[in-house]
């Protein structure tokens, strides 16, 4: 189908929480090492919001400097697209009290749940907003509070994990924006990555609290290979989609979960692809839905994406779920 309105990222803005912790901070914590978090993961520190510091405030933070980029009134905005999976509270959903807190008193919204993918879910799910004429101005927001989700007594997981946001103002244009996407699901293997507790199965309770069973659980050398190849292939999917080639990708954005994860990805991609990848997972461990548009925000900033630049943004993660997606920058 040819399009006549496409939908383009007009802003683009990051949340980082103030406090660091850093390997060191942790080796205190569980049995762990800066050299075994560094070698196998890439993350060197994560940043970690205040007990007062919800999701929803910043989420709040990233859609205001989303908003000032794009120079857009959030009284102007009309849909706000969430992705989270910790959201303040069951409900009402993120998107409402972003809603509420930035006075876009014109705009609906909602949560979507996809864990990693969560960001590439919202960004495929505002583009068709605003490329049916729906929706002229979306907000697509990734924010996450992983550490309230922590189990931080495991060192299988609690090394991984950090909290931030970030968001993308997404505006009609007669130029390509979004040029492809690809997304896909697979419940089967619910269980390798997931939050047993806290809903309907589990409800909460002193055994499950007893039990950890509100924190993230994740079979890591099953996640890491089955991401491998998924992210491989949603990234293949997505540039031929574009009608592109790997060569012709100027940047690529992935989900920044674990250095190996994209090194491996990048390098199945093509020769020089991994000299493309913005990374800063050594800074913020994996921000899961948050992750793409924070890197996305700092590699904007840092001038590594310049006008038509076709960057690829893929990630993996609970459900799981997966997203691959090439846009192109104005
Ligand atoms: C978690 C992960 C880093 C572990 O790396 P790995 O090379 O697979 O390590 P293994 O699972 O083989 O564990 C090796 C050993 O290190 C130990 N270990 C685990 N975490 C540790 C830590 N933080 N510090 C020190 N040792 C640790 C394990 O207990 C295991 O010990 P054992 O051999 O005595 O049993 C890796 O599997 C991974 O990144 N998986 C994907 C995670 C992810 O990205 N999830 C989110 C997707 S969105």
């Amino acid at each position: 189908m040819t399009k006549t309105i496409h939908a383009a990222i007009t802003g683009v803005g990051h949340y980082a929480p103030a406090k660091v912790l850093t390997n060191a901070d942790l080796e205190k914590m569980v049995d762990t090492s800066d050299e075994w978090i560094r070698t196998r993961t890439g993350i060197r520190e994560r940043r970690i919001a205040a007990n007062d510091e919800m999701t929803s405030d910043m989420g709040v933070a990233a859609a205001r400097a989303a908003l000032a980029q794009a120079k857009l009134d959030p009284a102007d905005v009309e849909a706000i697209y969430v992705a989270t999976c910790t959201p303040d509270m069951i409900f009402p959903s993120t998107a409402c009290l972003i809603q509420a807190a930035l006075g876009a008193k014109r705009a609906y919204g909602f949560d979507i749940s996809s864990a990693c993918a969560g960001f590439i879910m919202a960004l495929d799910t505002a583009a068709a907003a605003v490329e049916s004429g729906r929706v002229r101005n979306a907000l697509v927001i990734g924010a996450e509070k992983l550490s309230v989700v922590t189990d931080w007594t495991s060192r299988d997981t609690c090394v991984l994990f950090g909290d931030g946001a970030g968001a993308v103002v997404l505006q009609p244009s007669p130029r390509p924006g979004l040029r492809s996407s690809l997304l896909g699901v697979d419940g089967n293997q619910a269980e390798i990555l997931y939050i047993p507790a806290g809903g309907c199965k589990q409800p909460s309770s002193e055994e499950t609290v007893r039990a950890h069973r509100h924190a993230i659980h994740m079979s890591g050398r099953e996640t890491f290979k089955i991401a491998v190849n998924t992210m491989q292939e949603a990234a293949q999917e997505a540039i031929a989609r574009a009608g592109l080639t790997a060569d012709q990708i100027d940047c690529m954005i992935p989900h920044q979960a674990n250095y190996r994860i994209v090194d491996a990805v990048a390098k199945r991609l093509g020769p020089n692809v991994m000299d493309k990848v913005f990374l800063n997972l050594d800074r913020y461990g994996n921000t899961s839905a948050a992750s793409i548009p924070i890197a996305l925000s700092e590699a904007v900033a840092a001038g590594k994406v310049k006008s038509g630049d076709k960057i690829l943004m893929v990630a993996f993660g609970g459900g799981l779920s997966w997203g691959g997606a090439v846009v192109e920058w104005l």
